[in-house]
């Protein structure tokens, strides 16, 4: 599996930790940066991570800011993009099973390093459970075409 990931200044040390925790689990990932402590716009992250996704390049993303929630709402605006910003296991699990979500998005100042890893290989280890929630991911993509961009 190829995985995106990117945060902001507010994700950093949470970002690096799911990145090698990834490695090692043999996954493919590509890292949107930052690399450094620099203040960006979380945003432009979301771009880069989500437009990996909408490519094909890679099958699901994982974005962090301070509380996820500034990274939900910019990735949920690309078509294509389901975005869930989750703080337990819980929801990482069954954003997956029945939102079929294909970004998870984490706060860096919400949850600890190892809760962030966790939810990230929930996420990642959980599949669509398809049925009567594929009917209303297809109403979903319905509201999309509404958009004018
Ligand atoms: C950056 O200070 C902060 O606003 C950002 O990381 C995020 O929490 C936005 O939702």
């Amino acid at each position: 599996m190829k995985i995106a990931i990117g945060c902001d200044h507010g994700g950093l040390e949470h970002k690096n930790a799911i990145v090698e925790h990834f490695k090692e689990r043999g996954f493919e990932v590509s890292d949107f940066g930052i690399y450094e402590q620099i203040s960006v716009d979380y945003p432009d992250i979301a771009v880069k991570v989500t437009s990996a996704i909408t490519s094909g390049e890679c099958e699901l993303g994982i974005l962090v800011c301070g509380t996820g929630i500034g990274m939900s709402i910019a990735a949920n605006k690309v078509n294509g993009i389901r975005a869930a910003a989750c703080s337990e296991h819980f929801s990482a699990k069954y954003t997956r099973l029945h939102n079929n979500s294909n970004v998870l998005c984490l706060g860096g100042r919400v949850i600890g390093v190892g809760t962030a890893i966790e939810l990230a290989d929930l996420f990642v280890d959980t599949a669509f459970e398809g049925g009567r929630h594929q009917r209303r991911i297809d109403k979903i993509t319905e509201i999309e075409k509404c958009k004018e961009i």
